[in-house]
């Protein structure tokens, strides 16, 4: 296919690179600058041109600008009939992006995370999933989504990531100020929470964990009975409510 990105930021540069090497040729906005030409010089199938020779030359356009800017930048840009645009921004409506970039069609929200890079990942989609499907399925979880309602509550669900990670993170350094090695004590720690929860149900895994008296059933009924459960579910309320600050 012939791909498109407008906006090569973090995000973006991720995708390109999940993708570089599948025989399409994508074409990346300058910007940002040390992302485009790094990507430029890294692969053949990727080239750098102003936004509108990037949809001049796309069939497929990716979205990848900041939401609040995006309607400013794209105005300024003539899509075409027939050009399918997919967009990263997390909380823009596809009816909003379809007017900014009609008369394209505004296929479908996706929303990547920068794991994807390295393939593996999970995306989240609404709409054409089955396009989203085509281009990142093979090597990527692909989840589709029914409305907008539901990709609303996966994004706010998708922000236990960081929370886990500040909990693994917290981990490795108490480990580390008790071992030689406190790189291998985070790896550790990393292979054995995605390996664990890669393999098995949430619940599953706790039930498998719940040695009577064991390290895993302690610390873990110290942290409920701490609130830790229960100020998640209130997190998560407060997303979902926009009133966690
Ligand atoms: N980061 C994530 O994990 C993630 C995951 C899913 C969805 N998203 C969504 O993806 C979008 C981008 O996020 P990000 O984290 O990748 O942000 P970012 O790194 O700031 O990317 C935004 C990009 O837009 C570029 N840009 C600004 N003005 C432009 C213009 N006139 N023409 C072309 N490009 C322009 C910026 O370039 P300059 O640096 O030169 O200003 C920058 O490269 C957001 O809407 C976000 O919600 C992000």
């Amino acid at each position: 296919m012939r791909i498109g990105f407008i906006g090569t930021g973090t995000i973006a540069s991720a995708v390109v690179r999940a993708i570089a090497n599948d025989g399409h040729l994508i074409t990346i906005s300058e910007r940002s600058k040390a992302f485009s030409s790094a990507l430029a010089s890294e692969f053949s199938s990727v080239s750098v041109a102003d936004n509108q020779m990037v949809l001049d030359q796309s069939e497929v356009v990716f979205i990848g600008l900041i939401a609040a800017t995006a309607k400013d930048i794209l105005k300024g840009l003539c899509f075409r009939d027939g050009q399918r645009v997919i967009s990263f921004m997390a909380g823009v409506a596809l009816e909003d992006v379809a007017t900014m970039v009609a008369p394209a069609d505004a296929s479908a929200v996706m929303l990547p995370f920068p794991t994807i890079a390295n393939g593996g990942s999970a995306i989240l989609a609404l709409v054409a999933t089955e396009l989203v499907q085509a281009i990142f399925g093979e090597r990527n979880r692909v989840f589709a989504l029914k409305d907008a309602k539901e990709l609303d509550a996966y994004l706010c669900a998708q922000a236990i990531l960081s929370p886990i990670a500040r909990m693994v993170s917290d981990t490795a350094h108490w480990l580390g100020n008790r071992i030689e090695d406190g790189e291998a004590g985070e790896e550790f720690l990393r292979v054995l929470v995605a390996s664990s929860l890669g393999q098995s149900r949430a619940d599953d895994l706790i039930a498998a964990l719940n040695t009577e008296g064991g390290y895993n059933q302690r610390l873990r009924l110290h942290l409920e009975q701490s609130g830790q459960s229960l100020d998640t579910l209130r997190g998560l309320d407060g997303l979902e409510q926009g009133t966690l600050a």
